[in-house]
C-alpha cells in the first residue's frame, strides 16, 4: 500500500510570526516526522504575485520563509521542500485544469466574492481593482495538490473551500480524461492554538499586531511588554481568561508551568512580572531556532542549493506526470498519431470501464464491467450526472472502501473481489 501524501503551501508574502509558528510550522515539522507520510512543503511564490507587487519584499519573504521552515527543523533530506516557481509543470497543469473550471464555480469563490461585494457596497464596479490572477487563484492552488496527487492537505479553515473546489476540479478531469487525480481532502488541526496578537486580536498581519517569530532577544521583550493588558494593579488578582498574555504563554509553556502561571494570576502578579514570565519562556524555546535561522539568512546561498535540490526532487514527479497529462488531453506528437488510436482500442478492450447511462425514471446510473464486459457492479440512480461522475472518481481512486461507506451503492451481482480487481487498474493508472 502506498503511504499518505501531505502536501502544503506558504505564500511568500509576509514574515512569520509567532502565531504561524503556533498554528503552522511547529505541528507541521512535527507532523513531517512521522514515517507513514510522504510530506511535500513548498514556497508559494506565484500566488505571492497575487497579493503583492513588491519584488524586493517577495524575495525577502521566499528567504525568510525559507530559513523559518529549516531552522524549526524540517528536514528537506525527508520531505520534498521546493519553491512553486520552480516547477515551471505547475502553472502548465494550471492551465489544463482552467479549462475544466467552471468559471461560475471560481465566481463563488470567498475572496473574489469578497472583494465584489465590498465594490459593490462601495458603489465601485464589481470587478473594480480585481485582477485575473485573484480570480484564478483556486485553480492554481489546485494545480498545487493535483500535481502530487496529495491525499491530505493541511490548511486553516478560510483554505477548506479551495480544497473543496480541488476535489471538483479533479473530478471533472477525471471524468473526462481518465482517472489521473487523486481527490484531495482538506486536514483541519482542531486542537492548535490560534494566537492573539499584541492588541488581544486575533495575531494577524491584516491587523498589524504580529510578534515576529525571529526578531532579537531584546526586541522580543520590548514587543511582549506593548502586550495589552487591563489595569488591575499589582497585588490585584486578574483573569486568565481573555487574557492574551495567559494564551500566549500557554501555547510554549507545559500544563504545570501553565498551572503556575494561573496561580500566579489568582494571586496578583504584576502584569510587568508576567510579561517577564512569558517573555523567557518564549525565548527559551526560540532562542535555539533562532541561532540557526539568523545563519541561514545569512547564507542565501546554501537555502538556493536546497531549494533547488528540493526542486529536483519534486520535478522527478511533475516531469513525467505532466506527459501522461498532456498525451491524456490530446497534447501529443502528430507521429504518434496512427500508433495510439490502435493502442488506445486494444488498451480500451483490454480493460474493465464504467459506462454512465439515465433511465427512463429520470436518475443517472452507471456501471462498472469487466474486460470482456461482464456486469460488476451496478450503481442506484443520481439525480444528476455530475453526482454519478463522482462516485465513479471516487470509486477509482479510493476502491472497493467507498461501498463500505455507501451501502446503498452495493452491487446487485455482488462478487467484491472482482471489483476490487477491476478498480485496481483505475487507481494504478493513476499513480
Ligand atoms: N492559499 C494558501 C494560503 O494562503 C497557500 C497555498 C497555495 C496552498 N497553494 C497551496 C496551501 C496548496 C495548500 C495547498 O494559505
Amino acid at each position: 500500500m502506498k503511504t499518505l501524501r501531505v502536501l502544503t503551501g506558504i505564500t511568500t508574502s509576509g514574515t512569520p510570526h509567532l502565531g504561524n509558528y503556533v498554528g503552522a510550522v511547529r505541528p507541521t515539522v512535527r507532523a513531517s516526522r512521522l514515517s507513514e507520510v510522504e510530506s511535500f512543503y513548498f514556497l508559494a511564490d506565484y500566488h505571492a504575485l497575487i497579493k503583492v507587487g513588491d519584488p524586493a519584499r517577495v524575495q525577502r519573504s521566499t528567504l525568510e520563509i525559507a530559513a523559518t521552515w529549516l531552522a524549526c527543523g524540517l528536514d528537506p533530506e525527508q520531505v520534498t521542500f521546493y519553491r512553486q516557481s520552480d516547477i515551471p509543470e505547475i502553472p502548465e497543469l494550471a492551465w489544463l485544469l482552467t479549462c475544466v473550471t467552471g468559471k461560475g464555480v471560481l465566481n463563488r469563490a470567498h475572496a473574489y466574492k469578497a472583494a465584489v461585494d465590498k465594490n459593490t457596497a462601495a458603489g465601485e464596479e464589481p470587478d473594480a481593482g480585481v485582477t485575473a490572477g485573484l480570480f484564478m487563484y483556486p485553480v492554481l492552488m489546485a494545480a498545487d495538490i493535483l500535481m502530487f496527487n496529495a491525499h491530505q492537505v493541511p490548511v486553516g479553515r478560510d483554505q477548506i473551500q479551495h480544497i473543496e473546489m480541488a476535489r471538483d476540479v479533479a473530478s471533472s478531469f477525471n471524468h473526462l480524461y481518465g482517472a489521473h487525480f487523486t481527490l484531495p481532502e482538506a486536514a483541519i488541526e482542531e486542537h492548535v492554538a490560534t494566537l492573539p496578537g499584541l492588541d488581544g486580536r486575533k495575531m494577524s498581519k491584516s491587523y498589524d499586531n504580529t510578534i515576529p517569530l525571529f526578531v532579537p532577544r531584546e526586541q522580543l521583550k520590548k514587543l511582549i511588554m506593548g502586550i495589552v493588558t487591563d489595569s488591575r494593579a499589582p497585588g490585584e488578582p486578574k483573569d486568565t481568561e481573555g487574557s492574551a498574555l495567559f494564551q500566549l504563554y500557554q501555547a510554549f509553556a507545559s500544563t504545570e508551568e501553565t498551572t503556575a502561571l494561573a496561580q500566579a494570576y489568582a494571586d496578583g502578579i504584576a502584569w510587568g512580572d508576567a510579561k517577564q514570565v512569558l517573555f523567557e519562556r518564549l525565548d527559551a524555546e526560540i532562542a535555539p531556532l533562532r541561532s540557526v535561522y539568523d545563519e541561514l539568512i545569512q547564507n542565501p546561498a546554501q537555502l538556493e542549493k536546497i531549494l533547488k535540490m528540493g526542486a529536483d526532487k519534486a520535478r522527478a514527479i511533475a516531469t513525467p506526470f505532466t506527459a501522461r497529462l498532456r498525451h491524456a488531453v490530446g497534447l501529443r506528437p502528430l507521429d504518434s498519431l496512427t500508433d495510439t488510436s490502435k493502442t488506445a482500442k486494444m488498451a480500451k478492450a483490454a480493460a474493465p470501464s464504467f459506462k454512465q447511462y439515465r433511465q427512463a425514471d429520470g436518475l443517472f446510473y452507471f456501471k462498472l464491467m469487466d474486460a470482456k464486459g461482464q456486469l460488476l457492479l451496478q450503481s442506484t440512480g443520481f439525480a444528476s450526472p455530475k453526482e454519478a461522475a463522482q462516485t465513479i472518481a471516487l470509486l477509482q481512486t479510493s476502491g472497493t472502501n467507498v461501498l463500505a461507506e455507501n451501502p446503498s451503492l452495493l452491487p446487485i451481482k455482488a462478487d467484491l473481489e472482482a471489483v476490487s480487481q477491476a478498480l485496481r487498474y483505475f487507481s494504478e493508472a493513476a499513480e
